[in-house]
Formats: C-alpha cells, structure tokens, sequence
C-alpha cells in the first residue's frame, strides 16, 4: 500500500485528481471506477477544471459506480445517478453511454448484483477504482460483518442511515431502505484503488482500516491485502496514526 499524507482536503482533491488523470491519459479507454459522497466531490471538481483547460479528454472513458439506492431512478435528485451527472459527467466530454450505475428500479434484485458484476467482466475490469470511507469503516455499502467474498448485492439500509436520509425525501415511506453495492469481491477485483480519508472524524477509523488487523469488522481493511493501492489522506485523517 502507498500512503500520501497531505496537508488538508484541497491537496488531497488534486492529488487524487491528478493519479485519475494519469490513468486517463495514458489509457484514453480506461473503466474508472466512481464514489459519490463529500469526499470525492474535489476530485471532480479538479477534473472538470482541467477539462476545461483541455488537458483531458473523457470521450473514450467508460465508467462504473459503486453503488445506487434501490427505489430510486436515476433522475431522482438523490440518486448517486444524479449525483455523477451533477459533479462529472455533464461537465465533461463523457458518452452517457458509456457511464454504468446500478439499476435503482431493476425488478429482481439479486439478478440485478449479478447482471451488474457481468457488465464490469464484460468491459474488461476496472483499471482503477475510486474509493471514499465510512465512519464505521464501510466502502461502498459494504457495512461491518459483510463477508469479503461477495459481488455485487443488495443491501438493507440500517434504520439509522435511513432516518439520517429522511430529510431529502418528503415522507417516511419515499426514503430508500435498500440500496445496490458492489460487493468487497467486485472492489478487489479492480487493478488499483485509490481511496481517499479526510477530516479528523475518520481519524480512529483509518487508524484501524489500514494499521490493525483485516476482519470484516472493518470492510476497508480488506484492502491491504491488495496490491496496488493507494491511500491519500489528509494530516487530520492521519492524526492518530
Ligand atoms: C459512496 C460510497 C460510500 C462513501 C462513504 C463516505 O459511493 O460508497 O461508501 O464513500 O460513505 O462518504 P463521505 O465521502 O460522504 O464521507
């Protein structure tokens, strides 16, 4: 595992933008694999701005989220659909086409997980995968006790993690109570991953993702088992290590 420690959010938003840029210059048909949350959204942000300049070019690039709540379509504005094409996807020369998140509306879920990890197989495999951390430790939906051999599936949202949602939805019942991940398989299945950690809240947790031991008590710890990986995090994220 590689470890940047940096300064703060901003250097750690260009250093993971510029690793992204790496990638997609020197293979302009690369699969990324995408987060949605607070922290990639500087990543982005960076991506457009050097898109802007013309330094990049995203026509052939082809895109894979890790995850989408069930329920909702993907013009929802609180799908992670939403999301990607508001940081992303509309601001850069990207094929819609060619930009995959899990299907919020499929019927069946578990064909759903399945169909999902067949379309990563058929577009080769991710070449670098995009990672942000829950406070408990999760990647993806991928909450404490997930088995690390798992694909993508669907997940029961914990009833804290729907409460703390119901203020984007007008009733009770609109909130999401499930939502579609790629599994801890589908993640270690990628040829690199970057993961990103800021802020002082995340700092016990990275302590014990990436400097204790690998149990599925603490998804992300799988992680260094891999062998190509990146951590960027900020002096705040670092501060217990
Ligand atoms: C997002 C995702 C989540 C987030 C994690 C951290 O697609 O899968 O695992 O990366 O919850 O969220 P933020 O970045 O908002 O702290």
């Amino acid at each position: 595992m590689k470890v940047y420690r940096v300064p703060d959010y901003k250097t750690m938003s260009r250093l993971a933008a510029n690793i992204l840029s790496a990638q997609i210059i020197s293979k302009p048909d690369s699969v990324l694999g995408l987060a949605t949350g607070s922290t990639p959204e500087g990543t982005y942000a960076k991506l457009v701005q050097w898109y802007n300049n013309g330094d990049l070019d995203f026509s052939k690039i082809v895109t894979v989220n890790l995850d989408e709540y069930r329920g909702l379509s993907g013009d929802h504005n609180q799908s992670y659909k939403y999301f990607m094409h508001k940081h992303l996807f509309d601001k850069v020369n990207i094929d819609p086409a060619n930009t995959y998140l899990p299907n919020g509306l499929a019927e069946d879920p578990q064909e759903e997980g399945k169909r999902y990890d067949r379309l990563i197989e058929d577009l080769g495999g991710v070449d670098i995968q995009l990672l942000g951390m829950g406070h408990n430790g999760h990647i993806g939906f991928n909450e404490p006790g997930t088995p690390f051999d798992i694909g993508t599936h669907c997940v029961d949202l914990h009833e804290t993690t729907i409460q703390a949602n119901q203020r984007f939805f007008d009733t009770y019942e609109d909130v999401p109570k499930q939502a579609y991940s790629m599994g801890i398989k589908t993640i270690m299945n990628a040829r690199k991953i970057l993961i990103l950690v800021n802020g002082e809240d995340k700092a016990e947790i990275l302590k014990k993702a990436f400097y204790g031991p690998v149990t599925p008590e603490v998804p992300a710890s799988i992680l260094q088992t891999h062998k190509d990986v990146i951590l960027i995090a900020d002096d705040a994220a670092m501060s217990k290590v």
